[in-house]
């Protein structure tokens, strides 16, 4: 195992909504946390002028390497997990914002391979999903027997490909999606990441058993609505366990991450650097 190390470094991979509020955070309250933003990358430098620190931007992220990071944050797209993750964890810890990419098994793979290799964590921020530990500890003591997760919002939220791209919402709430996460991350990669973490908070289920529910609701203008459905063992006199859990997150029109998960992410990033950093995948 690795040796424990405190992250201090971090090192950030995306500049949107996310990207932009966890840096200005980072320069804001870093040093009285004792962590240090040591580059961001975004695929577009120009998105950055103006803002980072011109010693902080990191144009080539191949390069990231040079900047020394114990963390690299990705807040961009599910992409840069396929394409940069192994490379990333070559460096150090992980934080994964779009768990989606970990669907493909392949990647999932790598990653795994990759933080054995090199001594470093993957640590999968768990965004909008309530309940993460709960889900864990009742997966982990064998009692999980269904987990549902719907996320509803109104279609402007969406960035769908593939067939979901040009699937019509007929009337004001409409289903795009109900089966297994697996099969919803590639087409819905920006919009699946909470149900992803439900699969890796749930590990018994995993992506191929929880299930994944895509809503385009008219009516969810500036809100991202997420449902969790589980169900644990019976009791005594055969009724089941059961958790239903209704997050209202406020979220400005057409953006795909709400308010209330800027903050959690916030937290997440914190929390990693407060757990031991060994191979493997951890929820933070
Ligand atoms: N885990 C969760 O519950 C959760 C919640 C919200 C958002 N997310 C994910 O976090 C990521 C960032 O969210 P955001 O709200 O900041 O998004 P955003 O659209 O505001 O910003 C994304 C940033 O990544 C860049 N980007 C987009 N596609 C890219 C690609 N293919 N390669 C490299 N860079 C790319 C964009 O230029 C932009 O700077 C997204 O993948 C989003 O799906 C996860």
């Amino acid at each position: 195992m690795a040796p424990h190390r405190v992250p201090r470094k971090v090192g950030v991979v995306g500049y949107g909504r996310l990207g932009q509020s966890l840096v200005s955070r980072l320069l804001a309250q870093g040093s009285g946390l004792g962590l240090e933003l040591v580059f961001v990358w975004n695929r577009d430098p120009a998105r950055m002028a103006g803002s980072v620190p011109p010693a902080l931007q990191l144009h080539d992220l191949s390069a990231l390497g040079e900047r020394h990071p114990d963390l690299v944050v990705e807040v961009a797209h599910p992409k840069i997990i396929h394409e940069s993750g192994a490379h990333i964890l070559h460096h150090a810890n992980l934080l994964v914002g779009s768990p989606s990419a970990l669907a493909n098994q392949t990647t999932e793979q790598q990653l795994l391979d990759a933080s054995h290799r090199w001594g470093h964590a993957v640590f999968v921020a768990r965004g909008a999903l309530w309940g993460t530990e709960d889900i864990s500890r009742l997966d982990a003591a064998g009692g999980l027997q269904s987990l549902r997760v719907t996320m509803a919002t109104h279609p402007d939220g969406f960035r769908l490909e593939g067939p979901l791209a040009s699937a019509h919402s007929a009337g004001s709430r409409t289903v795009l999606y109900e089966g297994p996460v697996r099969g919803l991350c590639p087409f819905a990669p920006r919009n699946s990441n909470t149900m992803a973490a439900a699969a890796l908070a749930a590990p018994s289920l995993g992506f191929d058993n929880v299930i994944g529910v895509l809503v385009a609701d008219l009516s969810l203008v500036d809100m991202h609505v997420v449902d969790v459905e589980l169900r644990g063992p019976p009791g005594p006199t055969g009724r089941n366990f059961a958790v239903h859990t209704h997050r209202e997150n406020p979220a400005e029109p057409g953006a795909v991450t709400g308010s209330a998960t800027v903050a959690a992410f916030w937290c997440s990033l914190l929390g990693c650097c407060e757990l031991p950093s060994r191979p493997g995948i951890q929820l933070c």
